[in-house]
């Protein structure tokens, strides 16, 4: 197999990409191959050494990944071979509320990512896709698809009518205007260029807003949160009395400084979502049949220039998701 690694450190220039031996699967375990992979805001955090410190080299990098299961162990049921699953971002949180150790378990730091030509999973914490979505398309789930499905999940499910603001046209982003559309949620988003406002209108946003030139919104029943500490006092004017803010990203920065006179006296709800357990991704994966779901792809990469896709998601310039072909020429 092979894979890229952050080796003697992290940043751009430390990503390597090395042989190793392919893995076997454990009894509980399936071997994948890997398909592709997609990258998130937090592979840039985790590139540029700004994760926390339990999160260090070597380390193969991106949670959000999908493979096919070409070995299992012999305890392993209800997965056979040829079938193409998502492994779970959080590998440890199966359901109901997380656990306490709850960084502990997530791919691409601490644990290795997807990344690779092959990968180890446990045949629990890997879940089948789609077959209409493509291999992009399926590798986008883990993260960035079950953060928008938990944002419109938690803490209550979106409503068919409920307004619902967002704030960027990220990857988070067009995931949460896919799955709110399709709840019938009335859209709103935010963004900073003319052209993404038009590619959001296309896929039915129903108002979409250039946070360069307006400011102020109001009225929201729920705010999908991204931006942060630049966002955070925008987002209490935005929403309506007794509505909820969603605390989802910190594009903007980590420390934000808080009025707290609306958020008490209006009754609003400041509600954090985590990515999500193995039974969102379930979920989120029933949701997308379902509705025959399509996520947004920006760029696909092949194996070999997998840094580029870093450089063109820090540029910030793709509408749609960044993602790595894993499938490679030649030997593995
Ligand atoms: N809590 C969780 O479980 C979780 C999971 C995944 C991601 N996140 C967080 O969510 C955030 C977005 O992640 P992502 O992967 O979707 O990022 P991304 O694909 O890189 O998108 C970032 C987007 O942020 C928007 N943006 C930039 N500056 C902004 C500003 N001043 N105000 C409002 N929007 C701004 C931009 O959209 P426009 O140019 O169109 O405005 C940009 O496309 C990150 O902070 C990430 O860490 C959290």
């Amino acid at each position: 197999m092979r894979a890229w690694r952050f080796a003697g450190g992290f940043g751009r220039d430390n990503l390597v990409l090395e042989p190793d031996e392919t893995p076997e699967p454990g009894p509980r375990d399936v071997l994948l191959e890997m398909r592709a992979a997609a990258l998130n805001w937090r592979d840039l955090v985790v590139m540029r050494g700004e994760h926390r410190r339990s999160v260090r080299p070597p380390l193969i990098p991106l949670s959000d990944g999908v493979g096919i299961v070409i070995a299992k162990g012999e305890q392993v049921e209800g997965l056979g071979l040829g079938d193409r699953v998502c492994p779970a971002f959080y590998q440890h949180w199966q359901g109901g509320p997380p656990p306490p150790d709850l960084g502990r378990g997530r791919l691409g730091g601490p644990l290795d990512g997807v990344l690779a030509t092959h990968r180890v999973f446990p045949a629990d914490a890997v879940v089948r896709v789609p077959d209409h979505l493509s291999d992009p398309q399926a590798a986008t789930l883990p993260c960035a698809g079950i953060t928008a499905w938990s944002a419109l999940s938690d803490p209550a499910p979106v409503r068919p009518g409920e307004i619902v603001l967002i704030l960027g046209s990220g990857g988070v982003a067009l995931f949460a205007v896919v799955l709110a559309r399709a709840a019938g949620a009335r859209v709103i988003v935010t963004t900073s260029s003319s052209d993404r406002a038009a590619r959001l209108r296309e896929m039915g946003a129903d108002h979409v807003i250039d946070r360069r030139t307006v400011p102020d919104w109001a009225g929201a029943d729920r705010v999908l949160e991204l931006g942060g500490a630049g966002t955070l006092n925008d987002s209490v004017r935005a929403v309506r009395t007794g509505g909820t803010i969603i605390l989802v990203g910190n594009v903007t920065g980590n420390r934000a400084d808080l009025f707290l006179p609306p958020v008490l006296t209006r009754r609003l709800t400041l509600h954090s979502v985590s990515c999500g357990p193995v039974s969102a991704l379930r979920a989120l994966v029933r949701a997308i049949d379902r509705h025959r779901l399509d996520p947004v792809i920006g760029r696909v990469f092949p194996f070999r220039d997998a840094p580029a896709a870093f450089d063109a998601l820090e540029r910030g310039r793709i509408f749609g998701k960044v993602c790595v072909s894993c499938q490679t020429e030649g030997p593995t």
